[in-house]
């Protein structure tokens, strides 16, 4: 597993501080909320795992998976609802849990559905943000752990073709495990 990165991008020593932080922020900030963690599977339950923790209000966790990429680098525009939330939202601050904001389609398409359903409020954490490559207009980080390069990364939860979520730290993956 350990060939196919190039370099490490973010450590888990480096990881664990800024999960902590946000930790922090977000429990400041939902003070006197009615917190719902939004995970979106599969590639932020390594975050999700490590930040509800980092959390020290009360709140409530959820899942949903969509797909958009199938063994791609990019996002085909096309998202799919794969496992919808297990209860109604209504009245709730949801906060969006995901792994990285690359084109911002995804989550321009989940919050447009999950804001139909009336929560108090949506907010949306990313642990990686990659501007550079943004594409939906309506699409910011309200938290973002780390700004990241225009690379394809791996671990930490986030996969090449299903493959890395493992690594325990984020690596920029050798273009030709992806181009061959
Ligand atoms: P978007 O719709 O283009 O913003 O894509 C978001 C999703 O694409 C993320 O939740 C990831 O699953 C996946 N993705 C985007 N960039 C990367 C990357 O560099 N490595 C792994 N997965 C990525
Ligand atoms: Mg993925």
């Amino acid at each position: 597993m350990k060939n196919a990165i190039e370099s490490v991008l973010l450590s888990e020593a480096q990881l664990s501080q800024r999960v902590a932080e946000l930790g922090k922020q977000i429990s400041a900030d939902y003070k006197d909320k009615k917190l719902l963690l939004v995970s979106v599977l599969k590639g932020s339950v390594v975050f999700m795992a490590d930040i509800m923790r980092a959390i020290d209000i009360p709140c409530e966790i959820d899942f949903m998976a969509v797909s958009s990429y199938g063994a791609g680098t990019k996002s085909s525009g096309e998202v799919q609802i794969k496992k919808d939330l297990d209860r109604t939202i209504e009245g709730y601050d949801l906060l969006i849990v995901e792994d990285i904001l690359d084109s911002g389609k995804t989550l321009s398409y989940l919050r447009k559905v999950l804001a139909a359903r009336n929560p108090a409020s949506i907010r949306i954490c990313t642990l990686l943000d990659k501007p550079e490559r943004r594409e939906a207009q309506d699409i910011a980080a309200d938290y973002a752990g780390f700004i990241v390069p225009n690379a394809f990364v791996v671990g930490y939860g986030l996969d090449y073709d299903e493959k890395f979520r493992n690594l325990p730290y984020i690596g920029i993956l050798k273009p030709e495990v992806y181009t061959k």
